[in-house]
């Protein structure tokens, strides 16, 4: 386990695209648990592999809630449904807050840790956290889908 450098807005990686998983191995494990040990140090609830300068379509997911962690690998989102405004940030824009439109349910096809198929239904923001992360495999990040004039610099707390 270990913390790893988040590439931040100035960093070119964050626009390419990502490649897919072909083998679900312990690399890819070690992978998903840094970037979990990284989401949770600096508080986030969701990171891609993009943002610690892998460019590997894997995601962490976690809310904070009773639904735990999620660990997904090549997820892609299958269905969408309605709509939601919201605030959001990323952790590759620290301090950083702007409102987005995000799909209010999605469900995404991946993989897990195991290299198992599996299927997450997302409301709320889970989906809006899916659908953010997602965005980031291709190279998509939040201020290209923020409403005009909403960003916001929020000074952090000492
Ligand atoms: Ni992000």
């Amino acid at each position: 386990m270990a913390i790893r450098e988040i590439r931040n807005e100035q960093d070119e990686i964050l626009r390419k695209k990502s490649r897919e998983v072909e083998v679900v191995d312990d690399k890819i494990r070690e992978l998903l648990n840094d970037m979990v040990d990284t989401m949770h140090k600096y508080n986030g609830v969701g990171l891609a592999a993009v943002q610690v300068g892998v460019l590997k379509r894997v995601i962490v997911i976690d809310l904070y809630d009773d639904k735990g962690i999620y660990k997904l690998v090549n997820p892609v989102i299958v269905k969408e449904k309605g709509e939601q405004e919201c605030e959001e940030g990323c952790l590759s824009f620290p301090n950083k807050y702007a409102q987005v439109v995000r799909p209010m349910e999605v469900t995404v096809e991946a993989l897990d840790e195991n290299g198992k198929k599996i299927k997450v239904k997302g409301k709320g923001l889970l989906a809006q956290a899916l659908s953010h992360e997602i965005d980031h495999l291709n190279g998509v990040l939040f201020v290209d889908k923020m409403l005009p004039g909403t960003m916001q610099y929020v000074e952090p707390e000492k």
